[in-house]
């Protein structure tokens, strides 16, 4: 059995865990992408999920796009929005309106190596032994929010960013499912 709520995945990117959550059953009702061109764009256009496109663009302003997008995800009935290798910084508007319902994974162990796209290029750069993932629930300071969940990952001598992300993804695909998990019980818990 998975949550009974209704996700809207934010993505930018390969759609790895986009595609994860799918598989494991979760109600995915809306994808939303800043990049039409993406494997997360295609992967939601192959199994028909209604896809949102908004490529920066297309709007004068963040504020406007972040605005589009959310109204967007709500007409979808949208209750928890799941960051997934999405790569833009949402605006406070948008942050403040699923207050404590939006979560990011981010492929470090926060708050070591947080900002950017690029955290396990500078943790193999930096030398450290362990890395890893972090779940945590998104708030206007970038990678900074409480966090839900987090994995490590060994270093290996040999490592390449490849190999590294690679391993650090099969985490996240492990973590990802059961951080929703806790959100759903939370706010089901808080109902009653
Ligand atoms: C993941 O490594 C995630 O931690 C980071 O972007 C990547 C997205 O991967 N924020 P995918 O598009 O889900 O395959």
């Amino acid at each position: 059995m998975t949550a009974d709520v209704r996700i809207g995945v934010l993505a930018s990117g390969r759609g790895s865990n986009l595609r994860n959550l799918v598989e494991r059953g979760y109600d995915v009702v809306a994808v939303a992408t800043n990049r039409p061109g993406c494997g997360a764009a295609a992967f939601a256009r192959d199994v028909r999920i209604p896809l949102g496109e908004f490529s920066q663009r297309r709007f004068g302003s963040s504020e406007e796009r972040d605005a589009a997008m959310l109204e967007w995800l709500l007409v979808r009935g949208v209750e928890l929005v799941v960051n997934a290798g999405y790569d833009r910084i949402l605006s406070h508007a948008f942050v403040s309106a699923f207050a404590g319902r939006i979560i990011n994974v981010h492929p470090s162990l926060l708050p070591a190596f947080a900002g950017g796209m690029d955290a396990v290029e500078r943790a193999l750069a930096h030398g450290v032994k362990l890395t890893g993932c972090t779940v945590h629930v998104v708030t206007d300071d970038v990678d900074a929010g409480p966090i839900l969940l987090q994995a490590a990952v060994r270093v290996l001598p040999d490592d390449t960013v490849e190999r590294l992300h690679a391993r650090i993804q099969a985490e996240e695909h492990r973590i990802l499912p059961e951080a929703i998990e806790l959100i759903a019980q939370a706010s089901t818990s808080l109902r009653q």
